[in-house]
This record gives structure tokens, sequence and C-alpha cells, in this order.
């Protein structure tokens, strides 16, 4: 499924981008070499380096926790 429909990038390829370390929606486009266009993709991006950082923080409370 495609995210971002200008530049063709798929959601896999924005997870890979987030763990690559981009945290915001220009660098995850930029991680593929893209950069936004019409822009209507950029706040799901953002929510799913939003989920991302949820999901580590709960990762860590779980490892902190043992
Ligand atoms: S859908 Fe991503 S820039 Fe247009």
């Amino acid at each position: 499924m495609y995210v971002c429909n200008c530049n063709g990038v798929r959601q896999r390829e924005v997870e890979s981008a987030i763990a690559a370390g981009a945290a915001n929606p220009r660098q995850v486009l930029a991680h593929h070499g893209h950069q936004p266009c019409c822009g209507q993709c950029l706040p799901e991006i953002a929510a799913c380096i939003g989920a991302s950082r949820a999901c580590r923080q709960e990762e860590a409370s779980l490892v902190a926790a043992d």
C-alpha cells in the first residue's frame, strides 16, 4: 500500500526509514531520495513516526520492569 502517492513510497519503506533514524516526514522521504510534493502524506507519515516511538517506549518500559 502506498503512503505517498506522489513518490510511490510504500508503508514498509516508511517503516525502514524510521528504523534507520528518520525523525520527521521529510527525513522519511529523503531517506528514499524523495521530497514532499503535495504534502498530503505528511500527517500519515508523522503518525507512523509517533506510533513507532510509542512502541519503542513501551518496549523500553517492559524491559526496565524485568
Ligand atoms: S502524497 Fe506524499 S507528497 Fe504527495
